[in-house]
């Protein structure tokens, strides 16, 4: 199975830390996907999942902290977004532990995880980048 996501230049949000953490991001998912696609043990898929979500987490906290540095005005409205998302990833998790891996899961972390993540990063964290950028 080829790369699925990629981090591209123009998705950048002007820190190198952040940019870091979203490249790993999306290379997580790829390998998500990956291990669903090969119909990898539970354990093994069960083991990426645990990773992702708390890798996830973590890039929250610290763009959250990098936003609130930067005095970015719409800070709530972002962080609301951010705990949606971690929300319904901890459905998702659930879901799996108890059921494993359904049909339409492969699909499912494409459109939940990937896509999401891609426009979350070219939408809502391109905003705070804008507004740090024009406040220098
Ligand atoms: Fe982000
Ligand atoms: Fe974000």
């Amino acid at each position: 199975m080829q790369i699925k996501f990629e981090w591209t230049p123009d998705i950048s949000v002007g820190n190198e830390e952040i940019d870091d953490q979203h490249k790993k991001l999306l290379n997580k998912i790829n390998e998500l996907l990956e291990a669903i696609f090969n119909e990898k043990e539970k354990e093994v898929i069960g083991d990426t999942i645990s990773f992702l979500g708390q890798y996830i987490k973590n890039h929250l906290v610290y763009e959250e902290n990098y936003m609130k540095e930067n005095m970015y005005p719409d800070l709530m409205g972002h962080q609301e977004i951010h705990q949606n998302f971690v929300d319904k990833y901890e459905e998702f998790e659930t879901r799996f532990r108890e059921n494993g891996t359904s049909d339409n899961m492969l699909h499912e972390v494409e459109a939940f995880l990937g896509d999401w993540w891609v426009r979350h990063i070219a939408i809502e964290d391109k905003k705070y980048f804008i507004f740090i950028n024009e406040n220098k």
